[in-house]
């Protein structure tokens, strides 16, 4: 298998993607391409280059974000800061059934986690936020070190610096 990552379009074969949860397979099918034209958000998908079907195996949005002072952990506030804090928000992010469990969720992941760093240098963004769908998704995040939200656990933040520390390539 050779993974390649590139930007949602119009030729990308998203239709039978299936990650076992109809609203994300909803969002890409139908919404993601949409949204981002609009730029509320960039998808990525990841294939296989030597399908000669080129099926998205894996998904993730990223989208610009911010976040309230008061709704982050204590040990995030050291130092001054502007309030709000500029952040990147991975709002969605998934594998196909097919090919779950075999550590693509991981590897894409930690894909989107260097596409925030890599951003960061060039524009500011110093927290990465994450919307979990339930419980199990949270679980998941919080492998790679990901702490809920004071006002709301499903969702997830870890700062830029971080990941820089624990994910940089
Ligand atoms: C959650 C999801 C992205 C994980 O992808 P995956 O390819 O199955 O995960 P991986 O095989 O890369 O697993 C990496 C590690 O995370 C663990 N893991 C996988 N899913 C997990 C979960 N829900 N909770 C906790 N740990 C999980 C695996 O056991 C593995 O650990 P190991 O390295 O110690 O064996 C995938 O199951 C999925 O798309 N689910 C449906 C959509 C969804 O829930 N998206 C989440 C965002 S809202």
């Amino acid at each position: 298998m050779q993974l390649e990552f590139a930007l949602l379009d119009e030729e990308s074969n998203i239709q039978s993607f299936d990650c076992g949860e109809d609203q994300l397979n909803y969002y890409l099918t139908d919404l993601a391409l949409l949204f981002q034209r609009r730029r509320f958000g960039v998808t990525i998908i990841m294939f296989d280059k030597n399908d000669s079907k080129k099926k998205v195996m894996g998904f993730y949005t990223l989208c610009p974000a911010s976040v309230q002072l008061d709704s982050l952990p204590e040990k995030f506030l050291k130092g001054p800061k502007p309030n709000p804090i500029p952040a990147f928000r991975i709002c969605r992010l998934a594998i196909d059934k097919h090919f779950q469990g075999k550590g693509l969720g991981q590897l894409i992941f930690i894909h989107a986690l260097q596409k925030c760093l890599d951003q960061s240098s060039q524009i500011g963004g110093s927290i990465i936020i994450i919307d979990a769908k339930h419980e199990k998704a949270k679980s998941f995040y919080e492998r790679f070190g990901f702490i809920s939200l004071l006002n709301n656990p499903l969702i997830l933040v870890q700062t830029i610096k971080y990941i820089q520390l624990h994910f940089n390539s």
